[in-house]
């Protein structure tokens, strides 16, 4: 059995490359619903319906455990999955997402107890992040902000452009505008860590800029230390196959960039 990792697009390449660093030894399918990308700005009826048809997809392919790596899919998905689909589809695998161990860590890192959110429309609308928050840090305010050009760059691999920087400081600086207070920002969309440098120069001096690829991965290893019953039926080859619902020209080209090395991508028809 292998371990699934989702997102509609490219951006949970961000955190298959921080798990399969930190867990080299599994064996991995990652699937991109890329020709349906994106889906921060789709309802939550649609967000669930194609995350569940995804999931069960990579059960199909022999995955023991997925992880949505995906905000608006964990934001708008995760909780149905687990608690009415997985008890007649699946009872014995799992499904995991990327927020709750990106609230996890925020704790101990703000001092200001004032957190931004930078995430698609569809996180921010979900609530999902204040809402994590307050059961974990009733003390933390979360401070959110939509950006629904960020994915549309990455995905058409315009984020080193002139108008990728344009709209970073546009997004940095409305949110900046509601609080000035903001310590620690969450990137909360697994596509943003493509944006990283330009919103380290558009943040005020001092804020620090989460990432939720380590953060996930560390998760990833406490979750299978915890589960031994679930890590004992993940076979450990060191593979790694790449799906796509779009062309498996274009995802190879796009996902070697992301991944610095050649990639062959197959295609899906779900
Ligand atoms: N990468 C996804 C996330 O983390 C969203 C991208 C999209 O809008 O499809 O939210």
């Amino acid at each position: 059995m292998k371990i699934g990792i989702f997102d509609s697009g490219y951006g949970g390449l961000t955190i298959l490359e921080k798990i399969r660093a930190r867990l080299p030894q599994y064996d991995y399918v990652y699937f991109g619903d890329n020709a349906r990308t994106p889906y921060g700005s789709r309802s939550f009826e649609v967000v669930y319906q194609y995350t569940l048809e995804c999931v069960k997809h990579l059960f199909d392919e022999g995955c023991q455990l997925v992880i949505l790596a995906c905000n608006t899919a964990s934001a708008k998905a995760l909780r149905t999955i687990q608690q009415n689909d997985l008890p007649n589809i699946a009872p014995n695998r799992r499904v995991l997402g990327v927020i709750r161990p990106t609230v996890e860590a925020i704790g101990e890192i703000t001092k200001t107890r004032c957190v931004g959110l930078v995430a698609t429309e569809g996180t921010i609308q979900s609530n999902s992040y204040p809402l994590e928050v307050a059961k974990l840090f009733s003390d933390v305010e979360v401070i959110g902000q939509a950006c629904p050009m960020w994915v549309p760059l990455i995905e058409s691999n315009e984020h080193h452009t002139l108008g990728a920087d344009y709209f970073v400081h546009k997004y940095i600086d409305a949110l900046f505008a509601k609080n000035s207070n903001i310590d620690t920002l969450i990137l909360g969309c697994t596509h943003y860590p493509l944006l990283l440098e330009q919103i380290e120069k558009a943040v005020p001096a001092g804020v620090n800029i989460l990432t939720q690829g380590d953060i996930v991965a560390a998760s990833l290893e406490d979750y299978l230390g915890r589960h031994p019953e679930i890590a004992s039926l993940c076979s450990r080859g060191g593979t790694i196959r790449f799906l796509t619902t779009e062309s498996v020209d274009k995802f190879a080209s796009s996902a070697s960039i992301f991944l610095n090395q050649p990639i062959i991508a197959e295609h899906v028809t779900l």
